[in-house]
């Protein structure tokens, strides 16, 4: 009788699940560590981890660093204080906590995180995410483990492929990264040394994830890289592709009705992808290429290797082949040398193009950069000076652009319930949120309405039927 329960009892033992662990993520940065968060869960999910919006629940907190302005990465070590106190809140009541630091600050400062930070457990750069899973066993047996090689093996067939039930929980659109690491070494920038080298992943492995991504609900996908347009690989056809071909395969896919891509260099534009904004209707209107900067001297000093001169005239074939396309950019003020004229420069290119939308930053020195090293490094009220007048022009460019949408019907693709009852929130064409009637579809539909109103964030709209309408393009807007 005995020996019968003590029978059961172990029995139950074995098939008893394991206990679930929970995970916290948080995650700085670009869009390209959203994506490599989101792979690093599911990857954790494997090993019986779940995610959780409580970091105080959380066993482990991992953090998915940015390395690309200072303030960003000094941003982790205040956080990093702060979960040490919940660390140790834990402790006391006999829990343990793992702390991890991925992304571009564990790749650019490896050990040195665990000095300034001694509550950390576990460093992981980019590269190596796929070993993940193992680092975590040494980390929680005790280990301080710091793990940044540039690894020979692919992460990307190591990492286990995005579950379809993670995939739904996420949404209708989804990121995939089809290149990483940069080679071209501008002299601002932290992403050649935090990233590596220029790695294109394989056309098959690419198209696999998409269809993956469209089989759980996925309507639209956007590609990353940080040169995402100097993407290249060989095709099924024993041909080399660059991204306009791929994103025709893309294209081809059943119920992938949305494609967009980020971010680009203006020296990888090629005609085939210019091509593919002429051709093909899922290939969203909205580019973001980034300039930096209007003066040649700077963009010289900078290390961009083209003109403003030749930006310009690259829009204008780009706007030939789509006129209804969205410009974006990324600008840098007060770059070393930069004097008011340079400046003026910045502004005159910025008036030249039209930006539906763009992201302005003040020059950050940072470390192991030939910027850092330069001399005239331009006063930081300088520099705020002339970040506040750019921004005052890209705004009011923005605004334009989103009034110039009032009075047109466009799709737009539903993501999500809206703030109030009975609204739905989806983004049009051009990347701009939309708040609609839920009387005009429901989540995951691309439904046709009108915009009513152009608000600083949304615009909003009402049901409409009838042909789509293109947007008259900003070219020459002088705002
Ligand atoms: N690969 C992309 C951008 C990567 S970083 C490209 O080539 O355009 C994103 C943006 O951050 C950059 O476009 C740049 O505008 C800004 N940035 C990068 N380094 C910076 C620094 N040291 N200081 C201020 N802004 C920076
Ligand atoms: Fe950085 Fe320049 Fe490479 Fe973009 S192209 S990631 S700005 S080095
Ligand atoms: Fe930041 Fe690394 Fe992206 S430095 S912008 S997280 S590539």
């Amino acid at each position: 009788m005995l020996e019968a329960a003590g029978g059961s009892a172990a029995l139950e033992a074995k098939t008893e699940r394991p206990v679930e662990k929970k995970v916290f993520v948080k995650t700085y940065g670009c869009q390209m560590n959203v994506y490599d968060s989101q792979r690093m869960t599911d990857a954790l999910a494997a090993e019986g981890y779940r995610p959780t919006e409580s970091i105080e629940e959380a066993d482990l907190v991992l953090l998915n660093t940015c390395h690309i302005r200072e303030k960003a990465a000094e941003k982790v070590y205040s956080e990093l204080g702060r979960i040490r106190q919940i660390k140790d809140e834990r402790a006391k009541q006999g829990r343990e906590t793992v702390i991890g630091v991925a992304g571009c600050v564990a790749q650019a400062e490896g050990r040195e995180i665990l000095r300034r930070a001694p509550a950390v457990d576990l460093v992981i750069g980019p590269q190596t995410y796929h070993r993940l899973p193992a680092v975590l066993r040494r980390a929680r047996a005790g280990d301080k483990v710091v793990e940044t090689d540039y690894a020979i093996e692919d992460k990307f067939e190591h990492l286990p492929a995005p579950a379809r039930k993670a995939v739904r929980s996420r949404g209708v659109t989804a990121f995939l990264t089809v290149q990483e690491g940069c080679d071209k070494f501008c002299t601002f920038c932290v992403v050649p040394y935090t990233r590596g080298a220029e790695v294109s992943r394989p056309v098959s492995q690419i198209v696999a994830e998409a269809e993956r991504l469209a089989e759980a609900g996925v309507r639209e996908v956007t590609l990353l890289g940080q040169n995402v347009n100097a993407w290249h690989g060989e095709g099924p056809d024993g041909r080399e592709w660059g991204l306009g071909r791929l994103l025709f395969r893309l294209a081809e896919i059943p119920g992938l009705d949305r494609l967009r891509y980020t971010t680009s260099h203006p020296r990888d534009m090629d005609d085939a992808l210019i091509a593919a904004h002429r051709d093909l209707d899922k290939l969203m209107p909205y580019l973001h290429l980034p300039v930096q900067a209007g003066s040649d001297r700077i963009l010289k000093a900078m290390n961009r290797r083209h003109t403003a001169a030749d930006y310009l005239r690259l829009i204008e074939r780009i706007r030939a082949a789509r006129p209804d396309i969205a410009m974006s950019g990324d600008f840098i003020v007060g770059f070393p040398g930069e004097t008011e004229e340079d400046f003026q420069d910045t502004m005159r290119i910025v008036r030249a193009v039209g930006y539906a939308q763009a992201f302005s930053f003040k020059y950050s020195p940072r470390p192991g950069t030939p910027g850092a090293e330069m001399e005239d490094q331009v006063p930081d009220a300088v520099k705020d000076d002339r970040l506040q007048r750019l921004q005052a022009l890209l705004t009011e460019q923005s605004q334009a652009f989103a009034q110039s949408l009032v009075g047109r019907t466009i799709d737009v693709l539903l993501e999500k319930p809206g703030r109030h009852p009975g609204q739905l929130v989806g983004r049009s064409p051009w990347l701009q949120p939309v708040v609609a009637d839920e009387r005009a579809g429901t989540v995951g539909d691309i439904v046709r309405v009108r915009i009513t109103h152009a608000g600083p964030n949304s615009l909003l709209s009402e049901p409409a039927s009838g042909p789509a309408e293109m947007t008259k393009s900003l070219k020459g807007a002088h705002v």
